[in-house]
């Protein structure tokens, strides 16, 4: 099995959870009892994924490092990435990971994505091209969604959309062979002027390249107020659950 390495995207500006995010960045805010970085970093590790590379905007770099150092402490190592420019889109993150991907597979996980589930075995069988993994959702307009045809393929995801085709979230949990930085540089701004990590994706459908699965189990993005308050109240019942 060829390397996996994972690259946690944990810049961006947070404005959706201004003014907590004046204090420090939106991915070290606190998820019930723990900073939101710490369950993607979790979930990467559980998916046997343990050389991580953050990449952060300049703002808040120090936070991140002070609070995770090496990684050690995590069992993980850890390197960093600091973006120049924090408004340019997730796929624009990703690019800063290059050179420490090095041709390797790639594991992507959204700094503020929180997943009950591993993908050890997702990862174990991964062998070229893209995964990414969706999640039902009573009404998805805030993700990428799936437009499926008559013979259940998709055909294209669709970047929040108005009026989605289908009841699937697209997560923030994405695996990808190393043709993503060629796809990448080969990606035009959307219209709110950000190279979109779903278009990176339909580049890979096009080329008959991307595999999917839909997800059972928790999985929440915590990048809004009301994200933010469900998760925690979710995660905070379940711990309390699980110790009586
Ligand atoms: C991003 C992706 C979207 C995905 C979501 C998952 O949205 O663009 O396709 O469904 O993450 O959290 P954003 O957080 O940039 O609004």
């Amino acid at each position: 099995m060829k390397k996996i390495k994972g690259v946690i995207l944990a810049g961006g500006l947070g404005t959706r959870l201004a003014p907590l995010t004046r204090i420090t960045n939106k991915h070290l805010l606190p998820v019930y009892n723990k900073p939101m970085i710490l369950y993607p970093l979790e979930t990467l590790k559980r998916s046997g994924v343990t050389d991580i590379m953050i990449v952060c905007g300049r703002e808040h770099a120090g936070h991140f490092m002070n609070f995770l150092g090496s990684g050690q402490e995590y069992g993980v190592k850890i390197s960093y990435a600091l973006q120049d420019r924090n408004n340019g889109g997730i796929a624009d993150a990703l690019r800063y990971a290059e050179d420490f991907v090095d041709g390797d597979h790639i594991a992507v996980i959204l700094g503020d994505n929180i997943f009950e589930r591993n993908f050890r075995k997702e990862l174990a069988s991964f062998k070229r091209g893209a995964m990414v993994f969706f999640k039902e959702m009573p009404d998805p307009t805030r993700f990428g969604v799936p437009v499926f045809n008559k013979a259940g393929r998709i055909t294209k995801i669709e970047e929040k959309p108005k009026e989605p085709q289908s009841n699937l979230a697209q997560t923030g949990f994405y695996v990808y062979d190393k043709d993503i930085f060629q796809i990448i540089r080969q990606l035009k701004p959307s219209a709110r002027g950000e190279l979109e990590i779903t278009d990176a994706n339909n580049v890979y459908l096009k080329r008959k390249r991307l595999a999917h699965a839909v997800i059972a189990g928790l999985w929440s993005d915590a990048g809004t107020f009301d994200s933010l308050l469900s998760v925690t109240n979710e995660i905070a019942q379940r711990a309390q659950r699980a110790h009586g």
